[in-house]
């Protein structure tokens, strides 16, 4: 017994190291699309203060809506600014092409071109940072935001939504890429994600 679910271990590790996330957590999402402009929040910049005394900003990253619902969740509790990280040139609404983009910007370790203008991260005493899980790190456009001002000495606060994989590849990303910043343990919010397949399921979404 114990022998087959190692052989069934192994068979997936394979199917997932030759085909990468997709493999597990695609299938169902093939057809999906980014989420229309409507559902886009309305940044808020200029009034950093927090409602607990700290000047915060949200900022976040999302191509399908998930880590935006998020984000709104997050910015609705802490007060503060919020800011959408954005990518000069779109990523394609569907699914399939923007998991390739995605893996070429990972690989090729680029830092794609953001819309302007940024907020002057020098004001802020905490930014969370929020993002989709891609190919298991943060995606590129995060790394450009973070490495366009200096953020030594600031706190981090991750935030993210997957498929399934975890935050901490991630995290140990940021650290690095960071050195001088405080960045904190991330959460991981998959609740989003789940309501909405669920809700689907059921022919409610
Ligand atoms: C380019 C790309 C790569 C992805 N890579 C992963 C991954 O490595 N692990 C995972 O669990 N989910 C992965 N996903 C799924 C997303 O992390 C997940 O659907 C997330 O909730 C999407 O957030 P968003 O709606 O804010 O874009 C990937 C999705 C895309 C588009």
């Amino acid at each position: 017994m114990k022998r087959i679910a190692l052989i069934i271990v192994l068979i997936l590790l394979a199917v997932v190291a030759f085909k990468g996330p997709d493999s597990l957590i695609g299938l169902a999402k093939m057809s999906r699309t980014a989420s229309p402009e409507g559902q886009t929040l309305p940044n808020v910049l200029g009034q950093p203060m927090g409602k607990n005394g700290k000047k915060v900003l949200v900022a976040y990253f999302s191509w399908g809506g998930n880590t935006r619902e998020v984000a709104k969740l997050i910015h609705e509790k802490t007060g503060g600014d919020l800011f959408e990280i954005k990518k000069e040139e779109p990523y394609p609404r569907e699914y399939k092409p923007t998991t390739e983009i995605g893996k070429k910007e990972r690989e090729q370790n680029l830092r794609p071109k953001l819309t302007g203008p940024l907020p002057d991260l020098k004001q802020y005493d905490v930014i969370l940072v929020g993002y989709p899980i891609w190919w298991y790190i943060e995606p590129m456009p995060v790394k450009t935001f973070v490495e366009a001002q200096d953020l030594s000495g600031k706190i981090i606060l991750p935030f993210a939504t997957s498929g399934g994989s975890g935050i901490e590849g991630s995290v140990e990303d940021l650290r690095k890429t960071l050195p001088k910043a405080q960045v904190k343990d991330g959460l991981l919010v998959n609740m989003t994600g789940r309501i909405d397949s669920w809700l689907k399921e059921n022919g409610l979404n």
